[in-house]
């Protein structure tokens, strides 16, 4: 499965939103740091949390038992599963927001806004 990432930091910096339709694109032009923007693949046995760390880059996380969602992603695109026992709220949830720790794909390609535990709608779930 091919992902591509952006850093929730890059939005902040450039004055980004989650919602611009054409966050990604703007992110190829903006010549950022390839562990701020990037693509990874994720094997089938990884969860997207452990793919980010098997190729070498540094995604926040704590508990990784779906617990604290420091390790929360935003998806722009595809679908990433989240098993039953975890923090997420069903709203937050429907918005596209998923925890990386637990959270496994289940479409041929995604992009993902990852670091995105800042957001102050996420605040009240980290530990
Ligand atoms: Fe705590 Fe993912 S690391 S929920």
């Amino acid at each position: 499965v091919r992902v591509e990432f952006l850093d929730y930091e890059a939005l902040d910096d450039y004055g980004w939103s989650l919602e611009d339709d054409d966050l990604f694109r703007k992110a190829s032009h903006a010549d950022l740091d390839e562990s701020a923007h990037g693509r990874l693949l994720v094997q089938p046995d990884e969860s997207l949390l452990e793919a980010a760390e098997n190729r070498g880059f540094t995604w926040p996380f704590s508990c990784r038992g779906g617990a604290c969602a420091n390790c929360a992603v935003y998806l722009v695109e595809g679908e990433l599963s989240q098993p039953t026992d975890h923090i997420m709220p069903d709203d937050l949830a429907e918005r596209g927001f998923r925890l990386s720790c637990n959270g496994y794909p289940v479409s041929d390609e995604l992009k993902v806004v990852f670091n995105v535990k800042q957001l102050p709608e996420l605040d009240d779930l980290i530990l």
